[in-house]
């Protein structure tokens, strides 16, 4: 089966179930700082999951690009990758595991045909908090799965949540038992490297896990305890890369057609072989994809946040490719692996501008490669110099980004081995660096959402105002480019053409100040788009939007022309009142592209 096929098949199901296609969401999360990337399809449902009615209804369905950045040392083996398209559908407080576990195995068995002998599934085996899920064993027993297909695991297993299991989900976070389903590839032989016995969840690749069924029903408290939340809900996502290789029964994601196309043309443009090099095949293919869904996106390579993600994804393609073939592995090479990644998603790219990413990418392999070089003569100087070689590999690791592995090749062609050095001396800085680099992406959730969400809350509501200023004081023509929040400043991109006047800026910090002292409440209502955008409603961004919509208004909610200050169709959420901001202060005015400039403010 295709991957076009599987998708549209599990879209449909699921409609003819009562669910309602929603767009995707963006990699990069537009107003959550706690996170930097789109992980899971029910990331950006979190709001609707905790209670929010959605404009689409209770029960959901649809396709959403994952990036997982934690995943990038995985990836080198037939079924890991970093970025993946998840199919998911959710229920709202609506449906729950009598409905969720027959309908998905329904659509494997049914509408994709999977062998019911070959599917296995693991159930929730219980702990202090939560009571064992007997409810989800019965029904999978009742579907006809054997009690040998069906397994209990613990909260490690079978708990889920973005942040794992319930010990590590910080206060605010949603979370819950859930069930997997594994489809056993009897062709591969079990390796003994993990364990004597092979069963579901087992890591030697006999198992692949192909979906999992999450009951959402708790939320973690800030006193460490779990509640339960008012509604039961259902979140399901399963990989399509996955599903397509599971109905086409080999084992590995890089043979469907995903990832077929830009396999053949690194081999071809590499003068390789799948089989000779499948390692280096797999991280050049899951990279270059997730880097360009990443800059489709917005996201350019530099040294921060999500592009310091990007920038480490290219820099690993192109180690790999130099170990591949340094000569071959030019622009134009990396030019036809973004042309095939493009190829393969023609009809979700229909907006993209091919030859910015293939410029950005081409300049910064261009800079890696010059970086590469000055590591190497660094590297000649030290063995001159007879210095520990082992510092000097560390070195070309931390200032230049050298991969051991691409040092190991260079030293071999300078007749040393890899034995003659003091590898003491590179793990103990590569152990410090790992560790430090640790710390800084854990502290992206320090504090856990709930402790954050209040103070991202109010500079959500000030984003509407400032947008709604400048536009009163510029003129129409300021559209959104694009927003990013965090606990101490909002940052929000528009179209202007030239920098914006002193006095212009101190215009609109006024109108916005004005704006707050006025205690204008804030009011969402769930109408049409079509009649959202006639009553006035900014929808920007190149957001896609489904059939309904909420439209969040600042000011007296009638629709009126001049009744309402701003309104804006947008998730939320929003603070009640705008009283409730504090004082508005612009901080800084720049530049952000051509014909964009980017205002920073802070609320105190
Ligand atoms: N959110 C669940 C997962 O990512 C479905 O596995």
């Amino acid at each position: 089966m295709t991957s076009q096929e599987l998708r549209k098949k599990y879209i449909e199901f699921f409609v003819s179930k009562g669910h309602k296609e929603i767009p995707s969401a963006p990699l990069v999360p537009e107003n959550d700082p706690t996170t930097l990337f789109t992980s899971s399809g029910m990331q950006p449902l979190v709001p609707y999951l905790l209670g929010r009615a959605h404009p689409a209804g209770k029960r959901l369905v649809n396709s959403q690009p994952c990036f997982r950045a934690e995943d990038i040392e995985e990836v080198g083996d037939n079924r890991h990758t970093t970025f993946f398209e998840m199919l998911g559908n959710w229920s709202l407080g609506d449906y729950f595991k009598k409905e969720q576990l027959p309908w998905i195995w329904e659509f494997l068995t049914k509408e994709l045909g999977l062998a019911k002998e070959k599917l296995y599934v693991s159930v929730f085996e219980g702990n202090n908090d939560v009571p064992k899920d007997t409810e989800t064993y019965e029904i999978w027993k009742s579907l006809g799965l054997p009690e040998d297909h069906i397994y209990f695991y613990g909260a490690d297993k079978n708990w889920w949540s973005r942040s794992g299991s319930p010990d590590k989900m910080p206060a605010g976070e949603i979370g819950g038992p859930d069930s997997e389903i594994f489809y056993e590839f009897t062709q591969v032989e079990h390796d003994a490297k993990y364990g004597a016995k092979c069963r579901p969840n087992c890591d030697c690749g006999r198992f692949l896990e192909i979906g999992n069924s999450v009951f959402i029903q708790y939320l973690k408290r800030s006193d460490g305890k779990l509640k339960e939340l008012p509604e039961n809900n259902v979140d399901f996502g399963g990989g399509l890369e996955r599903l397509t290789a599971t109905t086409n029964n080999n084992p590995d994601i890089f043979g469907t057609d995903l990832y077929k196309p830009i396999v053949e043309k690194i081999c071809e443009g590499l003068g390789t072989s799948y089989e000779k090099n499948k390692q280096y095949i797999q991280v050049i293919a899951d990279h270059i994809k997730a880097s360009v869904f990443l800059m489709k996106d917005g996201v350019v390579p530099n040294n921060k946040l999500q592009g310091y993600v990007l920038r480490r994804l290219l820099r690993r393609v192109a180690t790999k490719a130099f170990l591949i073939d340094k000569q071959k592995s030019d622009s134009k090479f990396f030019r036809s692996l973004i042309k095939s990644v493009i190829d393969i998603y023609s009809e979700r790219f229909e907006e993209i501008n091919t030859a910015n990413i293939e410029e950005e990418v081409s300049l910064e392999i261009r800079k890696f490669r010059a970086t590469l070089e000055r590591g190497l003569q660094q590297l000649d100087k030290s063995i001159k110099d007879n210095e520990n070689l082992g510092l000097a590999v560390f070195n070309l690791f931390q200032s230049y980004g050298y991969p051991l592995e691409l040092t190991i090749e260079l030293l071999k062609e300078r007749g040393i081995k890899f034995t003659d050095f003091d590898m003491g001396q590179f793990e103990e800085g590569r152990k410090s660096h790992v560790e430090l680099s640790r710390t800084a992406s854990a502290g992206m959730f320090k504090g856990g959402l709930a402790d954050h969400s209040e103070v991202v809350t109010k500079y959500h509501t000030a984003t509407h105002l400032l947008h709604a200023a400048l536009r009163q004081i510029l003129g129409s023509h300021v559209e959104q480019k694009g927003s990013n929040l965090t606990v101490e400043r909002l940052r929000f991109d528009f179209s202007q053409p030239e920098k914006l006047k002193e006095e212009q800026l101190k215009q609109v910090e006024d109108l916005v100040n004005e704006k707050i002292k006025e205690n204008l409440p804030v009011s969402s209502e769930i109408i049409d788009k079509e009649e959202a955008l006639k009553s006035g409603a900014l929808a920007f961004f190149g957001d896609k939007y489904g059939d309904k919509v909420t439209v969040y208004t600042i000011g007296h909610p009638e629709r009126s022309e001049g009744s309402h200050f701003s309104r804006e169709i947008c998730g939320g959420p929003h603070v009640k009142n705008t009283s409730e901001l504090g004082k508005f202060t612009i901080t800084k005015e720049e530049s952000a592209g051509a014909g964009v400039r980017r205002i920073y403010a802070t609320l105190s």
